[in-house]
Parts: structure tokens; C-alpha cells; sequence
């Protein structure tokens, strides 16, 4: 039991920013930056052990189905992935396979963002079965970025600064930090650029690629989650943020990704790769050891084709005949590899009750509610102003909204009517036949609940990425 309280209060320190190391050094001739510190206890290593995940696992009870709206109805479950066992440790670590093997799936479920049911197995973090909170401890890019188009990269990286660092960090440190995110992530030439919308000019796909990333550096997590993030970037700049996000691995990061098709530039920057076919683990190792592994296996890559290709290739192939893909798992299966994985499960599933105990922690906000709802407000008037169209319909809503309320009290008596029967008798409730203002006001309900569930969907996706 001793060993649980020990490791339960360094999962509480693991991931807190250490503020003090990251200090803003005035010499005599220059200022000089102490990086973005990662407390140094924390390895940054995530395992994982026996993933089993069913999507639509979650058994709707709709007991007429005959009736039933169709959103309501039990879809049939899908087995996704099949007992997924590895381990990460700090490096640059791609997952790939071809499309539809469930490379998202897990991304998600071992950042714990994936809804519990159907899921099963374990998640280890430094040893120790991760933390409830543990989706706050790393930093996670999603495909569709939140980055707030309108605003310039500093401004977004500040906004995230503001909204997600601890209260006890000072402003000036919140300022150095974005500057040494900028310069980390060499973004210095375009920071004061707005990130640009379809209709204003702004940063390129790689700049705008690399401040999402830096939206989540911000926190110095040590540990990285990024869906395919060189989807829809061209091959010099999905190398130039895949460059960039090595850099960051070789500071002591633990950088987990999803990838489609690497050209071989980028995938010289990987250091273990895990292949996925329709669910079930195929390779889990070094990326340097894949084509002698895969030409143990039958499979030879010819001398100049790329070996990220070369593999998605194999996989496909061995998806057509018959036997081949079950050959290519048991082969894994008997691997050093997963022996490798499997021993270490065996050490980290020593004490049961720490799991239980550990997995019961929940985060702490880092900034208060209204400091949160200023840092909102601040950042949505200023994408208000400088959104011009954005303006436009605002304005063009507003004043239907004030005829609407004006024709609630439109030809009011007021000496001759104090008991305001007249706007009873506008808003219908005289029980004459004012159809179209009961419209009116119900028009103006829906809005009004449409403009609360926008804002309420905005707030949840910033959440979110906390
Ligand atoms: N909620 C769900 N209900 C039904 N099927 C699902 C659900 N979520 C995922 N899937 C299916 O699981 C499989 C894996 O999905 P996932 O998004 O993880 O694949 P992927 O490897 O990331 O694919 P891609 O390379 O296209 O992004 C897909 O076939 C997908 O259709
Ligand atoms: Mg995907």
C-alpha cells in the first residue's frame, strides 16, 4: 500500500508545469530562454494492455422499434480493435495502416476521450494505471484545428495561454511562454499574421498546422497526441511540421500520431512504428527494424521504394489472400516485440487496488469560471470586429429581433390602456386569433435558444482541449 500512496502523489506532480524553471533570463548583453520545462520525474511513457473497443456498444433501450425514431434504435455493434497491447516512450511514435483500421480509435482511447462504453483494457502512464484526469495532462491536436481564424497566431497562443494555464502564472510568464512556443515552433515571421478564413487571407497550411500545435505546447505537456496531423499539407510542409515535432520529441516529449502515406523524409524522423490491419496489431517496434522484419515475413522491399508505402502495400495485399493477414498476426504475435510488451504487462499489473485508487483522481480547473468567461468574451468581440460578414448578419439579426420585440408592443395605449391589455392582446393571450405573433414569439424562443446552444457548443469544444 506504501507504494500507492508513493505513486499516487507523483501522478499529482507528473504533469504540473514547473513554472520556476522557466524563467525569463535578463544578462548583461541578451535575454536568454530556459526551455519550456517538462517536470523532470515524469518519463512520459503510456502503455497500454489488452484494448478491446465496440463501437455502438452501448445497448439503447427502445422497447417499441416499430416506432422507434431511427437515432433511437440499437445499431448493430462493430467491433473496432482487438486486443491491442504497446508501449511509448519518449520519441516520435506513428501509427499507421490503411484507412478505416482504427489508428483514431486509438488515439482516442488512449488520450481518454473516447466514450467508456464498449471499451475495455488498461492504460498505464509512468508505470502507474492513468488517471481519470489523464485527458488533461496531454496535449491532443485534433484534425479540424480550433484555432480561431480571425486572430492572429500570438493572440490564439495567448488566448490558450490564458485560458489554460494555473491562476499563479504571472502575465509576464504567460507572455514569455507564447514567445517561446513561437520560437520553438520557428513561427517568428508569421505570429503577428491572422490565421486568415476563407474569405481573408492569412497564414499557410503549415504555419496554421504548427500553432494548433502550439495551442497545446503552451501547457508543456510531455505527452502528444496528433490525428494525422500532415493531412491535407503538401510534402515540404508536412515535413516541415513533422521536423518541427521531432524537434519537440527530442527535448524529452512523448509525441503519439497518426499517419497516412509519410514520404520517406518524414518517415526517417520516426522512431517506432505500430501497424494496424482492420483492428489487430501487426508491427510494434523500431521503425529502423520494419523491412527486416517484414522480409522475415516473406515480404521484401524493393531498394528504392519508400517504406511507409511499401508496408500499407503489404497490408492490402495480405487483406486480399486468403490466410495471409492471420499469418502476419501470429507472426507479430510470436514476436520479440510483443514479448517485449507482454512482460512489461506482467510487471505493471503487480497491485490491482493501486489502479483503483489512482483511477479516481479528477483534474482541477486551472482558472476560474469568470476569468474563463472574460478571456471568452475578449477573444469573441475581437473576432466579432474584425470579422466583417460576421458583423453584417449580427446587425441584420439584431434588428429583426428589435421589430420583433417592437411589434410587441406596437400601437400601445398608454393612457387609455394601464393594464396593458393592448400587449396582451399583441402577444395573443386576449384569445383573439394573433396567429402570426404567437409565431413571432416563438420564432424569437427558438433563437434565442439556437444562440445559447451556439455558445454553449463553443465553450464545450474550448473545454475540450483543456
Ligand atoms: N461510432 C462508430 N460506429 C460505427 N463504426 C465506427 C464508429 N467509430 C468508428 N467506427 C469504424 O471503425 C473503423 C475505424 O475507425 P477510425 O476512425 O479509428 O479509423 P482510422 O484508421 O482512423 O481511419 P482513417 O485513416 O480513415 O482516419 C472505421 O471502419 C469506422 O467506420
Ligand atoms: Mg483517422
Amino acid at each position: 500500500m506504501k507504494s500507492a500512496i508513493i505513486s499516487s502523489k507523483r501522478d499529482d506532480s507528473v504533469y504540473d508545469i514547473d513554472v520556476k524553471s522557466y524563467r525569463y533570463l535578463s544578462t548583461t548583453s541578451h535575454h536568454k530562454f530556459v526551455p519550456l520545462s517538462i517536470n523532470s520525474s515524469s518519463k512520459g511513457e503510456v502503455s497500454f494492455y489488452d484494448i478491446d473497443y465496440i463501437a455502438n456498444g452501448r445497448k439503447m433501450k427502445c422497447k417499441c422499434p416499430n416506432i422507434c425514431p431511427s437515432f433511437l434504435k440499437e445499431k448493430p455493434a462493430k467491433q473496432i480493435l482487438y486486443g491491442l497491447s504497446g508501449n511509448f516512450k519518449t520519441g516520435m511514435h506513428a501509427i499507421m495502416g490503411s484507412t478505416g483500421c482504427g489508428k483514431s480509435s486509438l488515439l482516442d482511447i488512449l488520450a481518454n476521450r473516447k466514450d467508456r462504453h464498449g471499451l475495455s483494457g488498461q492504460i498505464f502512464v509512468d508505470g502507474s494505471p492513468a488517471p481519470s484526469s489523464f485527458k488533461y495532462m496531454v496535449g491532443y491536436v485534433v484534425q479540424d484545428d480550433i484555432i480561431s481564424e480571425t486572430l492572429t497566431i500570438r493572440e490564439n497562443l495567448m488566448f490558450s495561454a490564458n485560458i489554460r494555464l494555473p491562476r499563479d502564472v504571472s502575465h509576464v510568464e504567460r507572455v514569455e511562454r507564447v514567445i517561446k512556443v513561437i520560437s520553438d515552433l520557428g513561427l517568428e515571421s508569421c505570429a503577428d499574421t491572422t490565421v486568415g478564413t476563407e474569405f481573408i487571407r492569412g497564414v499557410s497550411g503549415g504555419e496554421r498546422k504548427r500553432a494548433c500545435i502550439g495551442m497545446e505546447l503552451i501547457l508543456a505537456r510531455k505527452i502528444f497526441f496528433l490525428d494525422e496531423p500532415t493531412t491535407g499539407l503538401d510534402a515540404a510542409t508536412a515535413r516541415k511540421v513533422m521536423k518541427c515535432l521531432s524537434n519537440l520529441a527530442k527535448q524529452g516529449r512523448t509525441i503519439i500520431f497518426s499517419i497516412h502515406q509519410p514520404r520517406y523524409s518524414i518517415f526517417k524522423l520516426f522512431d517506432t512504428v505500430t501497424l494496424l490491419s482492420e483492428g489487430e496489431m501487426l508491427y510494434h517496434g523500431q521503425a529502423k527494424n520494419l523491412l527486416n522484419y517484414f522480409s522475415q515475413q516473406g515480404y521484401s522491399c524493393e531498394p528504392h521504394d519508400n517504406p511507409a508505402d511499401f508496408v500499407i502495400d503489404v497490408l492490402i495485399d495480405a487483406q486480399e489472400r486468403p490466410g495471409a493477414l492471420e499469418n502476419l498476426r501470429l507472426a507479430y504475435e510470436k514476436s520479440s516485440m510483443h514479448q517485449h510488451v507482454m512482460k512489461l504487462r506482467k510487471q505493471q499489473f503487480i497491485d490491482v487496488n493501486l489502479q483503483i485508487r489512482t483511477s479516481r483522481k479528477s483534474a482541477k480547473p486551472t482558472i476560474s469560471l469568470w476569468n474563463e468567461f472574460y478571456y471568452i468574451c475578449l477573444r469573441t468581440l475581437k473576432n466579432t470586429f474584425r470579422n466583417p460578414s460576421l458583423i453584417l448578419s449580427q446587425i441584420v439579426v439584431s434588428i429583426i429581433l428589435g421589430l420583433l420585440v417592437g411589434l410587441v408592443f406596437f400601437d400601445l395605449k398608454k393612457t387609455t390602456d394601464p393594464g396593458g391589455s393592448q400587449v396582451l392582446h399583441n402577444v395573443g393571450l386576449d384569445y383573439t386569433t394573433n396567429w402570426d405573433l404567437w409565431k413571432n414569439f416563438f420564432g424569437l424562443s427558438m433563437m434565442t435558444v439556437g444562440l445559447f446552444l451556439l455558445a454553449y457548443i463553443q465553450l464545450r469544444r474550448i473545454k475540450k482541449t483543456k
